[in-house]
């Protein structure tokens, strides 16, 4: 298993996985352009797993300029609990330390217990101070 920099050339192979790890997290953001465009502005700092050639990982990295953030962690469901996810988040938040950023962030469903104890674990702090607001900017022009 080696851990490298996603492309978008990888693009197929990750949405096709995204169907059976993340399906509910997917949205209009996740289209081809979309995701170039992500890789394009945070270079390099995106990652998936590979096992004999298949990908069996992703973490989506970025950062605005003031804070990081992580997007679609996961790790095909036969390939879990091999610290694969680990390693991942841990290669992802390099990338972004580097880049001079401080923080964090990510986001996670209330009802995913098993992403809430993954970042618990890892070292993330749960705030309980926050709400997530979003605005459809489409929707409400
Ligand atoms: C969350 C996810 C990425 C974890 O990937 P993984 O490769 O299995 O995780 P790791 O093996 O690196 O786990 C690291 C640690 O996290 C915790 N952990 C991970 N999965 C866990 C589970 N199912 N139950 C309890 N603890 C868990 C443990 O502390 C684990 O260390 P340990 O195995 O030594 O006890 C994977 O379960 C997944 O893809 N889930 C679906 C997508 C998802 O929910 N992503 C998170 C979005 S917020």
């Amino acid at each position: 298993m080696e851990i490298r920099a996603m492309t978008i050339e990888d693009y197929d192979e990750i949405f096709a996985m995204w169907q059976i790890t993340t399906k509910r997290a997917l949205s209009s953001a996740d289209s081809r352009e979309s995701i170039a465009r992500y890789l394009e502005r945070n270079r390099g700092m995106s990652q998936v797993a590979v096992d004999e050639g298949k990908i069996i990982g992703t973490v989506l990295a970025g950062h605005d300029g003031r804070r990081g953030f992580i997007h679609h962690m996961a790790v095909l469901p036969e390939y879990r609990r091999h610290h694969i996810g680990k390693k991942l988040a841990t290669t992802a938040i390099e990338k972004i330390t580097a880049e001079g950023i401080e923080k964090t962030h990510i986001f996670c469903y209330k009802d995913n217990l098993t992403g809430q104890k993954f970042w618990s674990d890892f070292g993330f702090e749960k705030r309980e101070d926050i709400f997530d607001f979003s605005y459809d900017n489409v929707k409400n022009m």
